[in-house]
């Protein structure tokens, strides 16, 4: 647990401002270098070191572009970075929050308790994106760290530079701000603890803390529970592990919601392979393969924080995926919750097993859209690399909202395409369903399979790649520690059918 930061919006300039660190936006400028006139006061208490070093570095405030100099001193703060923002335009809640997150994980690398952002002369920052860049960029999984190892000081403070008063809202915007980015936050905590912490009893745990303490609606059905519903597929993936399985349904249920949207996590807690093992290089990371189940609880408390008019579910399918005399094997047929019977071919494709049964049951909540996210193949890592999920849509309406609610939360997602002709590759001689293809076209063939279990309901699937990237770029969704990826985008589809 990363504690809150103390986010204020204060009336002062840079080179008085007491922080230890200050952090200036600066638009890009038609020559470099750019030295905006709002930053003479800075660069003459700087005795002109400012204007030098951006003449030597040829900064032109591109997107990205940074320089850093240390103070000695000579204001307040001990050191000052300016931070190019690329074209006005381009300034957007996106671009702000990567901003305030590259500010926030400078000054803690710099081991700053205090942190200071101005946004450059003439535009209004957006303070809810500042407050969740703040918080995500503050990010860091620590809590197994002792002794000289354990951090000693972390971030506190985050000041907003003003030049006037804030307006009536600010204080709002940045309390929102502050829970959306805690809530993904909460999303990378439970991805980042180990199967030892995490199983399927103790995520289950997890998640109803989450619905208590924001007083939403939840129920947690146990093995027994799961096996009396009928939900084969979940059976057949836990039970090769000494921890059952559990299946988790959070919702927010207000009065005269406009829609309903349902959100549906794979939360394998652990991915052994089961009897299909692994190899051992890579297992390790397989503890985050309930990163989607993690997603869609965090998501969850940022919906608590913002209150939408719109009913919202999460539904986490949890099991540990292991081998042992009890567990599922290849060629086992089993049935679903759906009644579609499935050969088995491979007991480690188990992620869309658990899903196809979550996804049945999600149907029958008859929601507007409906949405799965999930590590769901090593073949999407392949195809979009480390830092991309890919995403599939059965209805281009659905398609459409989600490629603008990606626009507006900054994720970097690619759509992939339904192909049709891999179908022939889930077909079986002896069961309604094969499992899974072969070599090729893993992502596509996967995303097919599920398909066969959304029915007539707008569908929209994550094939997420949280698990293989610790590190990712800032301002996404993530920082240090896998994913958190894709809850931005699952808030901002909310949003925006709250409208
Ligand atoms: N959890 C994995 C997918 C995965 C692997 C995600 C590595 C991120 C990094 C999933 O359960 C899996 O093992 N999928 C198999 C499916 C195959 C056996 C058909 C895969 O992708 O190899
Ligand atoms: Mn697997
Ligand atoms: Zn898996």
């Amino acid at each position: 647990m990363t504690m809150p930061l103390d986010i204020q919006v204060r009336i002062a300039t840079p080179h008085e401002i007491a922080a230890n660190v200050v952090v200036v936006g600066v638009l890009q400028a038609g020559k470099s270098p750019a030295l905006p006139p709002a930053l003479k006061p800075l660069d003459a208490a700087l005795g002109g070191a400012l204007a030098r070093l951006l003449e030597k570095e040829e900064f032109s405030g591109k997107r990205d572009q940074s320089v850093t100099l240390s103070t000695l001193g000579r204001i307040p703060a001990e050191k000052v970075v300016l931070v190019g923002l690329g074209e006005r335009r381009g300034l957007r809640g996106a671009a702000v929050r990567t901003f305030a997150a590259k500010a926030a994980r400078t000054a803690i690398d710099g081991k700053a308790k205090s942190v200071a952002l101005f946004f450059p002369a003439g535009v209004d920052p957006d303070l809810r994106a500042a407050a969740e860049g703040f918080e995500l960029g503050a990010y860091r999984f620590t809590k197994y760290l002792t002794g000289e190892r354990k951090p000693k000081g972390a971030l506190e403070t985050a000041l907003i530079g003003a030049t006037g008063k804030p307006g009536a809202g600010a204080r709002a915007a940045i309390t929102v701000g502050q829970k959306v980015g805690a809530a993904v936050n909460l999303s990378r905590d439970l991805s980042n603890e180990p199967g030892n912490v995490i199983y399927p009893e103790s995520f289950a745990a997890a998640a109803e803390k989450v619905a208590k303490e924001h007083s939403l609606f939840c129920q947690v059905f146990d093995f027994k529970e799961i096996r009396r519903r009928g939900m084969h597929l979940i059976d057949a993936v836990g039970r090769g592990s000494s921890r059952d399985p559990r299946f988790v349904h959070l919702a927010w249920k207000p009065k005269n919601a406009k829609r309903k949207l349902v959100f549906v996590g794979k939360g394998i807690t652990f991915d052994s392979g089961g009897l299909s093992i692994k190899p051992a290089a890579h297992m390790g990371i397989m503890k985050h393969d309930m990163s989607g189940a993690a997603n869609v609880v965090g998501l969850m408390a940022a919906v608590a924080a913002l209150k939408p008019r719109v009913e919202v579910h999460a539904i986490a399918a949890c099991a540990e995926n292991m081998p042992d005399g009890n567990a599922y094997r290849p060629g086992d047929i089993w049935g679903s919750l759906d009644g579609k019977t499935v050969e088995m071919v491979n007991t480690d494709a188990e992620g869309r097993l658990v899903l196809a049964d979550a996804l049945a049951y999600a149907r029958a909540l008859a929601p507007d859209l409906l949405v799965d996210v999930a590590t769901l193949t090593g073949a999407c890592l392949v195809a979009l690399g480390t830092t991309c999920s890919g995403w599939y849509s059965n209805d281009e309406g659905a398609a459409k909202e989600f490629t603008a609610a990606l626009d507006q939360s900054g994720e970097q997602m690619w759509r992939m395409p339904l192909l049709e002709d891999l179908r022939e590759m889930i077909k079986s001689d002896v069961a309604d369903l094969k499992q899974a293809g072969e070599m090729f076209g893993g992502s596509i063939t996967a995303a097919l399979f599920l398909r066969e279990f959304v029915g007539d309901c707008h569908w929209i699937h994550c094939d997420m790649a949280g698990p293989a990237s610790p590190e990712r770029p800032l301002g996404w969704a993530t920082t240090k520690g896998a994913t958190g990826h894709t809850v931005l985008t699952f808030l901002a589809m909310i949003e925006r059918a709250a409208r």
